[in-house]
């Protein structure tokens, strides 16, 4: 989380600042702005827009397996990663496209002084990764599903499990909705799936605490994020048997430990 890092660097230039939302200082500020944002999935923009500031969008989730790609992205800085584009988070490549020179050279520099240089082998890798991924969305002559219809898929069929285990919990636990959006890659309206569930519990329960002594189920709470402990993240990204699992301890939340 931004906070933690933020201390952990313990840099003079920069200090966090809290929620953009009610950022009212009249200095130069970064605002992050995660879209689809980690951990509610939301779509979100810039809220400060006042002058002297400089915003980074962090496009981790912005791929059509997440969300729909409602426009070309087009901001002054953008960070991606592989981890989320492909799930190859061990190979620890990113990129930015950067508008400013200055910037992207300094940002360059970062990475050459924090890393001695990024991994030859991992961005061999992942430039494969990526082209045989971006050869097949190319060629129509492929047939079945391409790589993000196979990913949009398993994600859409996880969200709805999951779903009707919420709405089966009798108003134990809640799942944000999502606006359903013409998506410019596959040509449809699709719906959101993120990578991760934010799920809400009734008043009065802290969800973390419940679905850990409930049903031995690990998510990182609203606190972390600055909310209340009410919410609670989830990954919807484990493999195949975990998620099964996740479902079937879901299922048994009573809400009867109020976790606190
Ligand atoms: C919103 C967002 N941005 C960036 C990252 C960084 O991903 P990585 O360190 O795997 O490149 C993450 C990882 O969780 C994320 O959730």
């Amino acid at each position: 989380s931004y906070p933690e890092e933020t201390k952990f660097l313990r840099s003079e230039l920069y200090k966090w600042a809290g929620d953009a939302n009610c950022y009212d200082k009249d200095e130069p500020y970064v605002e992050v702005v995660t879209s689809p944002n980690n951990p509610d999935g939301s779509i979100r923009g810039t809220v400060v827009n006042r002058e002297g500031g400089k915003a980074i969008h962090d496009l981790a989730y912005y791929w059509p397996q997440y969300a729909p790609i409602t426009s070309k992205a087009d901001h002054d800085a953008m960070l991606f990663t592989f981890s989320k584009a492909t799930g190859h988070a061990g190979t620890r490549i990113g990129w930015a496209i950067v508008k400013d020179k200055v910037i992207a050279a300094k940002m360059v520099k970062f990475i050459e002084v924090s890393s001695i240089g990024v991994s030859r082998e991992a961005q061999l890798r992942a430039a494969k990764v990526l082209g045989v991924i971006a050869d097949e969305c190319r060629n129509t002559d492929v047939k079945g599903e391409n790589f993000f219809e196979y990913g949009r898929r398993l994600m859409s069929e996880r969200w709805g499990k999951l779903r009707e285990v919420g709405m089966k919990s009798n108003g134990v636990f809640s799942l944000p909705k999502y606006p359903r959006d013409y998506c410019k890659f596959t040509g449809e309206y699709t719906d959101s799936n993120p990578a991760f569930a934010w799920l809400k519990s009734k008043e009065g329960l802290n969800c973390e605490n419940l679905l850990r002594d409930e049903s031995k189920i690990i998510t990182r709470g609203g606190p972390s994020f600055g909310v209340d402990s009410t919410y609670t993240r989830v990954s919807m990204l484990s493999r195949d048997v975990e998620f099964e699992l996740l479902l079937e301890r879901l299922a048994a939340v009573r809400g009867t430990v109020n976790g606190n």
